[in-house]
């Protein structure tokens, strides 16, 4: 049995997914017990449980060959991380008392920086987890293909995509989440000893101005990156409901000035198979 966390969403959809396509048996870990149906009815088991119930958490992993471990995305954390503190405590809680044989943990490019940033939560998440006596896989991704979901009205009505990536032709490791679903489903599988980092992208790298590209391939019509300058990010971000939008800017920063990178280079990192253009068709196509 594997217990999937964030199966309502993107990565832990993909996850989940491919493991029922193998006949593998399924525990939906949700919040919202409305939104487990649709894995109930394709015979999932459903455990109820949020990110931050150490106890629901550790019922909800009992008894399970391998546990997928999404943390919640939280892009305007408090000061001192708060949010993802919370998120560790319960789940490294929960592993040690359901003591699942593997345990895959999505963390994130970057992860190993050492400059306070908004993927320091993933940084304190792997530091808690790699303390654990069950034995744990931190599969870190690149940027999601799947960001661009923001850009598609943009290019589609203006033909401009607003990127905090830059410069424009500095190529970007990215990739895509069904990519990401697919190999944390494998990795789940595999018998491995102590803890491991697995650092994933798509074949090619992609700069800002490849993708404007790709959207006007497929909507038909010219489209542009536009850089957003730097000194608007904070205002702009405030405007848009952040309270603290330091960590946020300097992820960006860190992509922009490369101290985010993967710790193995891109020469170390597995590689995806889906290419932007299959995710940006799915994104347009959603959105219409
Ligand atoms: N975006 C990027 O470029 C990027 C790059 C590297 C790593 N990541 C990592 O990817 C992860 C996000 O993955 P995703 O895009 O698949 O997420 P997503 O589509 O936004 O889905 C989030 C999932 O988490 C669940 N969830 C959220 N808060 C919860 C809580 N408090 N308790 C229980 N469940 C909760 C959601 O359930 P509901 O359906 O009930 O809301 C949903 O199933 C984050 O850990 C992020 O750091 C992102």
């Amino acid at each position: 049995m594997y217990a999937i966390t964030g199966i309502t969403g993107k990565v832990g959809g993909s996850v989940a997914r491919t493991l029922l396509a193998a006949d593998q048996p399924v525990r939906a870990v949700v919040r919202d017990g409305g939104k487990a149906r649709a894995w109930a009815e394709q015979g999932c088991e459903v455990a109820l449980a949020e990110m931050e119930d150490g106890d629901a958490l550790a019922a909800a992993f009992k008894d399970t060959d391998g546990v997928f471990v999404l943390p919640p995305s939280e892009f305007d954390p408090a000061p001192g991380f708060p949010e993802a503190r919370a998120v560790i405590a319960a789940v490294a809680t929960a592993l040690e008392e359901a003591r699942p044989r593997r345990i895959v943990c999505l963390s994130t490019i970057g992860a190993q920086a050492t400059e306070t940033n908004l993927l320091t939560q993933r940084t304190l998440m792997e530091q808690a987890l790699s303390a654990l006596t069950v034995p744990v896989t931190f599969l870190r991704p690149a940027w999601f293909m799947e960001n661009f979901a923001w850009d598609v009205v943009s290019a589609r009505d203006h033909g401009i995509i607003a990127s905090f990536l830059r410069p424009l032709d500095k190529p970007v490791p990215m990739v895509a989440t069904a990519d990401i679903g697919r190999i944390a489903a494998r990795l789940i599988q595999e018998d491995r000893l102590g803890s491991n980092v697995v650092e994933l992208e798509a074949a090619r790298r992609i700069t800002p101005n490849q993708a404007a590209d790709t959207f006007a391939r497929i909507l038909g019509r010219p489209v542009h990156a536009e850089a957003v300058p730097r000194e608007t990010w904070e205002g702009l971000f405030k405007s848009q409901g952040m309270k603290y939008p330091g960590p946020r800017i300097r992820m960006l920063d860190g992509f922009n000035e490369g101290w985010i990178e993967f710790e193995n280079g891109e020469a170390g990192s597995t590689k995806g198979d889906i290419v932007l253009e299959t995710v940006l068709r799915e994104l347009i196509k959603g959105a219409a």
